[in-house]
Order: structure tokens, then C-alpha cells, then sequence
């Protein structure tokens, strides 16, 4: 994929390949042999059919998931070579969010977001106490500081999540399906969150998803994966093309239907209102 700038990108997988061992002993490749580039401030989709292996390759972004073959390099290192104490401290550089927000429960919302600064040890509580308050402006939950996760809405836990992933100034923000578990509404609220992420802190953004509107309302380029591989990627609103997969002929063409509807609505609004009408207002 061509990039207007000479830059390296900030996230290349290399050939990477990861199987898991079935409980009858046979392997099973997730991901493979797949070379993948994600650009400083994109906002990167995966999607696929359930099992296709979009969970799988994130993860083997921040090396939750160890590829057996492959080199992984994030933020101009390479992962992949890096010794345990070495890879935790790269990881500053890689925020997680999940489909269940993975919150700890027995800790406040105020604990939870300084979570990923203690065990770093790199913070006096002077400092971690700024960054956690911070954090929870930026996602909007000031006045939540002081409450415990079961005391919040889906949403709020879903923004809690993103304050603890940022409370370290990542570079890259990786999304395993962050709104499945929301309804409509929460949905477009967390997306807007997502784009001022990306936007105000040039936040590189990885996202998976099975939910083609997000692609289209989120994304700048996606990736389509099957069993393993990724068989499609292109810049969503960039230049219509003919597309190989039936998952790129869908997000085209809710990409189109929205250009059309924005057009539309532009054209209501520039026209000029017939006379009649204002007599009669
Ligand atoms: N730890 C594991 N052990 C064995 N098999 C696994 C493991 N993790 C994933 N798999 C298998 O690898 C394949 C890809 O899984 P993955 O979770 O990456 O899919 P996915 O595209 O995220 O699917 P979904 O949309 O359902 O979340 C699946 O067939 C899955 O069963
Ligand atoms: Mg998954």
C-alpha cells in the first residue's frame, strides 16, 4: 500500500505465523505467514468471519500472542528480539482495550487507570495521580474517580478501559472489538472517542471488528482476513475499486451510501428556501 510519506511505519508484522496446538494434538494456523503495515496516526481495521484470526493477529502486535515464526516490530523496535524486561517496558508504548473492558473490580475506577503506571515503577504518586485525573478528563469521567466498575454503564466502563491504555502515552491503541458489548447509542459516543483519540494525540489505532458501520464510521484502511491470511486491504474512502472479497464489496458500499446521504444533506441545507415559504413562517 502506498503512503505518502517515506516514514516507517509503526506497526510491521513480518511473515508472522502462530498455530495452536488442538486437544486432539493436531496444529492449528490462526495466522499465516502474514507481512501487515500500519502507519503512524491511522486508524486500522480487521475484520473478518468469526475465527478467521483477527484477535489472534493483534495480539501478536503487542506479543500477548508469541508468533512461532515472523518478526513483529512496533514503534521502531523489534519485539520479537527483545529480552522479558525489555518487552515490558516496549509495551508502554501499546495500549489495549477489550469486547468485556477487562476491569479490575475490586478497584476503584482512579486505581484501575493508575494500574498501568505502578507496575512500571517509573511514576512518583505526584505524577501518577496527574496523568490518572488527566486521563479520566480526556474520556470525560472526572467526577467517576472515586467509583468501583460495577457502578458504571457499559460505556463508562469501555472509557475507563481507554484512560487505563493511554494513561501510559502510547503510541498505538490496539481495540479487540471495543463496542460489541455497547448498544447503538453507546456505540457512536465511543467511536466519537475514538476519533478524538486518534485526532487530538495522533494515537495509531488497530481495531477488530465485525461490525462493518464501525469500519466505515472509524476507519481509514482495513484489512480482511480469512482463515488466517489477510486476502484484501484498501484505504475505505479512497479510490472505488473493483473489491475481491464480498466483506470489501459491503464496506464500499456503506461508505458510498454515506457520502451520498452527507452530499444530500449539504444540498438541503445550501438551498435556498423559496419565498413562499418564509411569508408563511
Ligand atoms: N488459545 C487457543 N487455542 C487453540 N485455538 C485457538 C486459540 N486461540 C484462537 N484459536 C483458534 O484460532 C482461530 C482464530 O481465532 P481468533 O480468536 O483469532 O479469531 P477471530 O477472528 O478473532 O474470531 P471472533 O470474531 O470469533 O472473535 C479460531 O479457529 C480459534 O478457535
Ligand atoms: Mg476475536
Amino acid at each position: 500500500m502506498s503512503h505518502p510519506t517515506a516514514a516507517p511505519p509503526v506497526i510491521r508484522l513480518e511473515g508472522v505465523h502462530k498455530s495452536f496446538r488442538l486437544p486432539n494434538g493436531d496444529a492449528f494456523d490462526a495466522v499465516r505467514r502474514t507481512t501487515l503495515e500500519v502507519h503512524e496516526g491511522d486508524v486500522f481495521g480487521l475484520v473478518g468471519q468469526s475465527g478467521a484470526g483477527k484477535s489472534t493477529l493483534l495480539r501478536l502486535i503487542n506479543l500477548l500472542e508469541r508468533p512461532d515464526a515472523g518478526r513483529v516490530f512496533v514503534a521502531g523496535r523489534e519485539l520479537t528480539a527483545l529480552s522479558r524486561a525489555e518487552l515490558r517496558a516496549a509495551r508502554q508504548q501499546i495500549g489495549m482495550i477489550f469486547q468485556q473492558f477487562n476491569l479490575v473490580q475490586n478497584a476503584t475506577v482512579f486505581d484501575n487507570v493508575a494500574f498501568p503506571l505502578r507496575i512500571h515503577g517509573k511514576h512518583d504518586r505526584a505524577e501518577t495521580e496527574a496523568r490518572v485525573r488527566e486521563c479520566l478528563a480526556l474520556v470525560g469521567l472526572s467526577e467517576k474517580v472515586d467509583s468501583y466498575p460495577a457502578q458504571l454503564s457499559g460505556g463508562q466502563k469501555q472509557r475507563v478501559a481507554i484512560a487505563r491504555a493511554l494513561a501510559p502515552r502510547p503510541q498505538v491503541l490496539l481495540c479487540d472489538e471495543p463496542t460489541s458489548a455497547l448498544d447503538s447509542e453507546t456505540t457512536r459516543a465511543l467511536l466519537q472517542q475514538l476519533r478524538e483519540i486518534n485526532h487530538q494525540l495522533g494515537v495509531t489505532i488497530v481495531i477488530v471488528t465485525h461490525e462493518l458501520p464501525v469500519v466505515q464510521a472509524l476507519c481509514r484502511h482495513v484489512a480482511i482476513l480469512e482463515k488466517g491470511q489477510v486476502v484484501e486491504q484498501f484505504a475505505v474512502d479512497g479510490p472505488v475499486a473493483a473489491r475481491k472479497t464480498g466483506l470489501g464489496q459491503e464496506i464500499d458500499a456503506l461508505v458510498r451510501q454515506r457520502t451520498r446521504e452527507t452530499n444530500e444533506r449539504q444540498q438541503q441545507a445550501a438551498a435556498p428556501v423559496p419565498l413562499r415559504e418564509v411569508a408563511h413562517a
